[in-house]
């Protein structure tokens, strides 16, 4: 891993989804880098042993269930990174859920607003609440994890391509509204990681070995390959870069 040390060093981070997979990876980079971290999950239990991991590491650590589909928690979550920091110099939002493999025409609309609670409106309440703070400091970078699959079609995801689709329109359009505020919004759109996310896939050799023959670098990811990408977006070392997705896929869409 590079050393930004000197470029986080003291920041005031939140990175939700954190309690394992690539969020776990990406609040351990902070941690290593001398960041404050403000790690979620929905539940406390799962919390625990990532925050005393990061503690080890010297990191001033907040763990806070949070439920990003859920109004009131995101609210408790805004409310406690105020009392104890004040605001957030970065966030990260990683946290995301695709409960179905359906067709789009076959999802329940329930299903729907579950995945778009979580994956669209959680970030950009979030986002909302802290903004203000971010403007009055006049600096404040905003990561969004996205997916190569809100960049093309995924049949069978449909929901879930279609919020992160979202999630990185919001991104650019973002970046237009709060530029002259000093804030930047970049996003990240990984391809296949391995993580518990991305398992079912994993379980199939035929559907495994079918993704990976389009993939130039003919293999999977692994979560800490999107971190180093992740702290260049929260350091100054991208300061002049906003309403950019960056592709993080061995290559897949070549
Ligand atoms: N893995 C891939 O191949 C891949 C590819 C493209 C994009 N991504 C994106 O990368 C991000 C991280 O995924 P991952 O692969 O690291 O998944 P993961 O290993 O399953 O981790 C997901 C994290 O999100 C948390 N989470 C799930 N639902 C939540 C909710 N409703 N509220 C708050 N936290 C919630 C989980 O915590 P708890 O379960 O403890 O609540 C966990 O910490 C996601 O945005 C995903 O869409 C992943």
């Amino acid at each position: 891993m590079a050393d930004w040390k000197g470029e986080l060093t003291g920041k005031r981070t939140l990175v939700t989804g954190a309690t394992r997979g690539i969020g776990e990876a990406i609040a351990t980079a902070f941690a290593k880098s001398g960041a404050k971290v403000a790690i979620t999950g929905r539940k406390m239990e799962s919390l625990e042993p990532i925050a005393e991991k990061l503690s080890g590491l010297g990191a001033e650590v907040l763990p806070i269930p949070c439920h990003n589909g859920k109004p009131d928690d995101r609210e408790n979550l805004f409310q406690s990174i105020q009392s104890s920091w004040g605001g957030l110099d970065v966030i990260v939002n990683n946290a995301a859920t695709n409960p179905v493999m359906t067709p789009l025409a076959e999802t329940s609309i329930e299903v729907w607003d579950k995945i778009h609670s979580t994956n669209v409106t959680g970030p950009l309440d979030l986002i909302q609440k802290f903004v203000p703070g971010m403007a009055e400091q006049g600096s404040g970078s905003i990561i969004n994890i996205a997916s190569v699959a809100g960049i093309e079609p995924a049949p069978g995801l449909g929901a879930y391509s279609v919020s992160k689709a979202s999630l990185l329109m919001m991104t650019k359009v973002l970046a237009k509204e709060l530029g002259q505020q000093g804030i930047r919004c970049n996003a990240i759109a990984p391809g296949l990681i391995e993580t518990k996310f991305s398992e079912a896939l994993f379980q199939s050799k035929k559907h495994y070995d079918h993704f990976i023959q389009n993939v130039p670098l003919g293999r999977h990811g692994q979560p800490e390959e999107i971190v180093e990408a992740v702290c260049f977006l929260a350091s100054s070392a991208s300061s002049y870069m906003t309403g950019q997705i960056l592709v993080i896929d061995g290559g897949s869409r070549v």
